[in-house]
């Protein structure tokens, strides 16, 4: 019986990628449980599908005048009120401070629509699209202090056609950023892949 990583998984918004994560457990293709699902947005519909899931799920927003640090010590605690040991980012859009993350060392990853290093940040997709790249897709990657700058896991690329519509290539890369999450999880649950000092280090199959 092999050990069934628990997961917390952290949404903003429409939830796909938290739904492809709860699909692939569902049908046992990765090694992992979610434990708990945060938003940062109430009403949104990432929270609907961890509760047609049967997933707990919690509010923690940012109101303005509240201190970073007191809002992630509140996520801290029901991430370890769960047993997590794993931290999720889909679609997440706040960035997580250094307390937070030395919680979670090298245990942090996040999904981003583009090929880190290029395009971080916001509208990652639209970047592409303006930047006239014939390519781009999806990145998986740990998180550290900056913004979609930690180690990189696993990617995938996606054609950029003169047809293209900015939503067309929206849709081709969210289609690979819900294949190579749950790939990434399960290759974590399976301690194939390991963040050491900074660097990604792979198993030797
Ligand atoms: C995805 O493209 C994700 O990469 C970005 O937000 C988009 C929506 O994600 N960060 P989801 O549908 O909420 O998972």
């Amino acid at each position: 019986m092999h050990n069934i990583l628990p997961i917390g998984v952290l949404v903003s918004g429409s939830g796909t990628n938290l739904q492809s994560l709860i699909d692939a457990c569902q049908k046992k293709q990765i090694q992992a449980e979610i434990k708990v699902v945060i938003s940062n947005k109430p009403d949104v519909l990432a929270l609907q599908r961890a509760k047609n899931a049967n997933i707990p799920a919690f509010v923690v927003e940012y109101p303005t005048q509240t201190d970073r640090n007191l809002i992630e010590k509140n996520i801290t605690q029901i991430l370890k009120n769960h047993g997590v040991t794993l931290v999720v980012l889909a679609g997440f859009m706040k960035v997580l401070g250094k307390t937070f993350l030395e919680k979670f060392p090298g245990r942090v990853i996040n999904i981003h629509p583009s090929l880190l290093p290029v395009f971080p940040g916001m509208n990652a997709q639209k970047q592409a699209f303006e930047a006239g790249v014939k390519e781009s897709g999806a990145t998986v990657h740990f998180v550290d202090e900056g913004c979609d700058t930690g180690p990189i896991i696993l990617q995938e690329k996606v054609p950029i056609l003169k047809t293209d519509t900015l939503e067309d290539l929206r849709l081709r890369i969210l289609e690979k950023e819900h294949i190579i999450l749950p790939k990434a999880v399960d290759l974590l649950a399976k301690n194939k892949v390991k963040l050491i000092n900074h660097k990604v280090h792979w198993e030797e199959s």
